[in-house]
């Protein structure tokens, strides 16, 4: 059967729209949205989508392609709505269905593409699926729906194997039998709230299916796929305990010597990167083949290296995958161009764009990660007690040099809310105030991610910055944000917001996405390249450094020069 959705129009921020080799998403810069920070309309303190919907003209202004939306379908909200109970519908604290309709009609009239979240590899245990499950018999075709196993020992009261959460803790939870005994347990690689689905049972494909085509039959242009690496186990579920220094999502801290040569192959953990999950995602093209408009489907896939990940985007599975390897990269310029040359490698490889990413809601905001001291694994968070935090004027003006070269690589990056005003994570959350299940599964060991999540500042010089009608937002905001509204920013030159209207604006016109580099040796510790027409220069050391002669005009630069040269930290495209 074929359906043919309403059709998008086309947005007038891609090249040549459709033309083979250069559809939207090879090119596209994507803005994250995080629904619950963004903009909230109704004053409640929770962000929600005509809040989006009213913003959406600044997102244009800045000169994205598109945004994606984390998830704001129904849900307890005990994992910030990772945790879905009903797929098909739009949770209350962030409107109606019809207010979604409303987004996705104004961002297409804007020119913006919008792809959602779905989120396949558990559901809330709030979902009717989990709670039929328990309510049903072991060995049940509801049970299937799950990874339900009976406990070791003797009255099986040891879990199935030795799984931690990806939060900390045990990933099983035992049950009670409908009839008040203890029961079997069931598998959760997150928090408790958060049952894993069992792919292995075709019951689940089905129900997907039918979810993609639910949001696709709207109009949506695509998915970003949550925990894409981890919907299949080993068979057997055998016991496994991963090395010292593994992210939260599996990522492995890489120092910079790691980094650049990258050579040893990680360990694949039984419940990650299995090969299994290729066949799903075979499956899901074929869904979108079915809808006109080039919908896409994004792997957020934490695997290594970088030729195992493209097998996520070979030609007939997903289209994009985010590129952690980059995201963890630390700022060093081998490094640095060691990541790029092996991304470029990897996804040309199998036909794909490479993409980049330095900020998401899951990660410390990198106008403060590129600057800290130590080792910071992915997931873990910083707080108060952190030691090695930096100056946030130094570390802002190092990510904006990271940002202005990532801007510059050929491929299709991704924005996370609030980079473009420069915001820094929020260190100093009271305790109190925060949620992520990380911080409460670990007993407050791990700070986990709400400093990344804080409300965005609009304007004004009280809180909450024109992110609500009123002064509520569900986490607090920092009084310092007041020196971040885009209002303040906004035509501002030098600020923060301006150097990403530019670098949007100029990579599109030079057409960057479609460029090189070729790399030029300036000595130093110095990273240059050519792209197209544009010469691209960042200064790693210390010392400023003399921009290379008839490479043309300083077009953009993440900072003010030193008597005509390159500063620490800075990065310049001339033209
Ligand atoms: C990845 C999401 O980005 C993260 O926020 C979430 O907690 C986990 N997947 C579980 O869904």
């Amino acid at each position: 059967m074929t359906t043919i959705a309403a059709t998008t129009p086309t947005p007038d921020t891609a090249p040549t729209p459709s033309a083979p080799g250069r559809e939207w998403w090879r090119s596209a810069v994507i803005y994250q949205v995080y629904p619950r920070s963004f903009a909230d309309s109704d004053g409640d303190g929770m962000g929600d989508l005509p809040g989006i919907t009213s913003r959406l003209g600044a997102l244009r202004g800045l000169g994205v392609d598109a945004v994606w939306l984390s998830p704001f379908q129904r849900s307890p909200q005990r994992d910030a709505g990772y945790d879905v109970s009903d797929y098909r519908d739009v949770d209350p604290r962030f409107g109606t269905l019809a207010d979604f309709d409303a987004m996705l009609a104004e961002a297409h009239d804007l020119g913006l593409r919008v792809i959602i979240d779905i989120v396949p590899n558990h559901s809330s245990s709030d979902h009717a699926w989990f709670q039929e499950a328990l309510a049903a018999a072991p060995g049940s075709a509801e049970r299937a729906r799950y990874i339900f196993r009976d406990g070791k020992g003797e009255n099986g009261e040891l879990p199935p194997n030795n799984w931690e959460s990806i939060f900390g803790g045990h990933a099983w939870t035992r049950i009670t039998e409908p009839d008040g005994t203890p029961g079997q347990w069931y598998l959760h690689l997150f928090d408790k709230s958060q049952p894993d689905l069992d792919w292995e049972n075709p019951w689940v494909w089905e129900q997907f299916r039918g979810i993609l085509r639910f949001w696709l039959d709207r109009g949506v242009d695509g998915f970003r796929v949550d925990v894409a690496h981890g919907m299949v186990k080993e068979a057997g579920l055998p016991d496994y305990t991963p090395p010292a220094g593994t992210g939260s999502m599996g990522g492995v801290a890489l120092e910079p010597e790691i980094a650049a040569h990258a050579e040893s192959d990680p360990p694949t953990p039984p419940y990650f990167a299995q090969d299994g999950v290729h066949a799903i995602y075979r499956d899901w093209h074929k869904v979108l083949e079915e809808y006109a408009g080039d919908r896409v489907l994004c792997g957020e896939a934490w695997v290594e290296p970088l030729d195992k990940l493209a097998r996520w985007v070979r030609p007939d599975e997903m289209q994009q995958t985010f590129n952690f390897g980059y995201l963890e990269t630390p700022w060093d310029a081998r490094a640095l161009r060691s990541i790029i040359d092996r991304s470029i490698e990897a996804f040309s490889s199998v036909g794909a764009p490479s993409t980049w990413v330095l900020s998401n809601h899951d990660v410390v905001r990198h106008a403060t990660r590129l600057a800290l001291e130590g080792e910071n694994l992915q997931g873990h968070g910083i707080g108060p007690k952190t030691k090695g935090l930096p100056d946030p004027a130094f570390a802002l003006h190092r990510a904006r040099a990271a940002t202005a070269l990532m801007l510059a690589l050929p491929g299709s990056a991704y924005l996370y809310q609030g980079e473009e005003l420069g915001l820094p994570e929020a260190i100093d959350l009271p305790d109190d105030a925060r949620q992520d299940p990380t911080w409460f599964r670990t007993d407050g060991e791990r700070y986990g991610r709400d400093g990344c999540r804080v409300p965005i500042p609009w304007e004004g010089d009280a809180a909450s910055y024109g992110f609500g009608p009123g002064s509520a937002s569900w986490l607090p905001q920092p009084a310092a944000w007041a020196n971040y509204t885009r209002s303040s920013q906004d035509g501002v030159t030098g600020s923060t917001l301006t150097m990403y209207q530019d670098a949007l604006r100029l990579r599109r016109q030079h057409d960057l996405a479609f460029g090189g580099p070729e790399w030029i040796e300036l000595g130093g510790n110095t990273l240059a390249f050519r792209t197209g027409d544009v010469t691209v220069v960042v200064n790693f050391g210390t010392e400023a450094v003399a921009l290379p002669e008839g490479a043309g005009d300083v077009v953009l630069a993440s900072g003010p020069l030193q008597d005509g040269d390159l500063p620490r930290d800075t990065t310049v495209w001339l033209a």
